[in-house]
């Protein structure tokens, strides 16, 4: 199996990599959700949005979360039809969103070109309650396939719903971390063997995930700091997969 890491904007990086090399996209972009006006968007960064005040942390920021729905459905276009492209047929497309984003997510997909065809809801039992309305405990994955999804040698089932809280503490190494857990579940869509591409790496837990599951991974990540977690998480779990 084969990691790496490329540092730079997916929309200049996708381009370099090959037609049909790919056996699953997985991408958790920056969700770019909520803030209504313009002063809402540019006055809050990634950091103001996904990390409490009182929370104590001092993990870094990033880039490219403050785009309007429009914009953000046109660029996650260009994004998921850059990763059509590079995918083979009859791969798998997962892609996080909350909410807010599920339905610019949808259309993005399928302007890309992507099948639609589900959406696995991720619980997060630790979540912050809502006070006069509902708690907001879940976010989205969506399910998109190239053409008709591949057919795996050994049937595979996989579940509908997963559950996994965001790392805490000292686990935490990014503000909008996803739980290895939750991707290991995942990226069973993938053909064993098979090629996992993640066109917003952040800390590397896909490709965590991805060596632990015996698949290859190609991550793309913009922000240099994180870049660098992502490689050292990576050559982390190389090493211990194989020894
Ligand atoms: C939601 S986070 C991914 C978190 C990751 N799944 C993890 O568990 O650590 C999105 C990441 O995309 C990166 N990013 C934002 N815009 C990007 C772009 N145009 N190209 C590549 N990476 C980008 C951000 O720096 C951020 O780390």
């Amino acid at each position: 199996m084969t990691w790496q890491i490329h540092r730079g904007d997916a929309l200049a990086v996708l381009p370099t990599i090959p037609n049909g090399s790919v056996d699953l996209v997985l991408a958790d972009p920056p969700y770019n959700s909520g803030g209504r006006t313009a002063g809402e968007r540019v006055g809050s960064t990634a950091r103001d949005k996904y990390v409490s005040t009182d929370a104590g942390h001092t993990l870094a920021d990033f880039a490219g979360d403050n785009r309007d729905q429009r914009s953000y459905t046109y660029w996650l276009s260009l994004i998921l039809s850059e990763c059509l492209r590079i995918a083979r047929p009859g791969a798998s497309c997962l892609v996080f969103c909350d909410w807010r984003q599920a339905p610019a997510t949808s259309d993005a997909l399928q302007v890309a070109g992507w099948t639609w065809r589900g959406i696995i809801p991720w619980r997060k039992p630790i979540s912050r309650p809502q006070r006069d309305g509902f708690k907001r405990e879940c976010e989205y994955v969506l399910w998109a396939s190239h053409g008709t999804p591949v057919r795996h040698e050994t049937p595979i089932y996989l579940p509908g719903l997963v559950e996994g809280s965001q790392p805490r503490g000292a686990a935490r190494v990014h503000i909008t971390q996803k739980p290895v857990g939750i991707l290991r579940q995942l990226i069973r869509v993938c053909p064993a063997g098979g090629t996992v591409l993640d066109p917003f790496a952040g800390s590397g837990s896909a490709g965590v995930a991805a060596i632990e599951g015996g698949r290859s991974y190609i991550g793309i990540e913009n922000t240099a700091h994180y870049a660098e977690v992502a490689r050292g998480r990576l050559a982390q779990a190389a090493k211990e997969t194989s020894a």
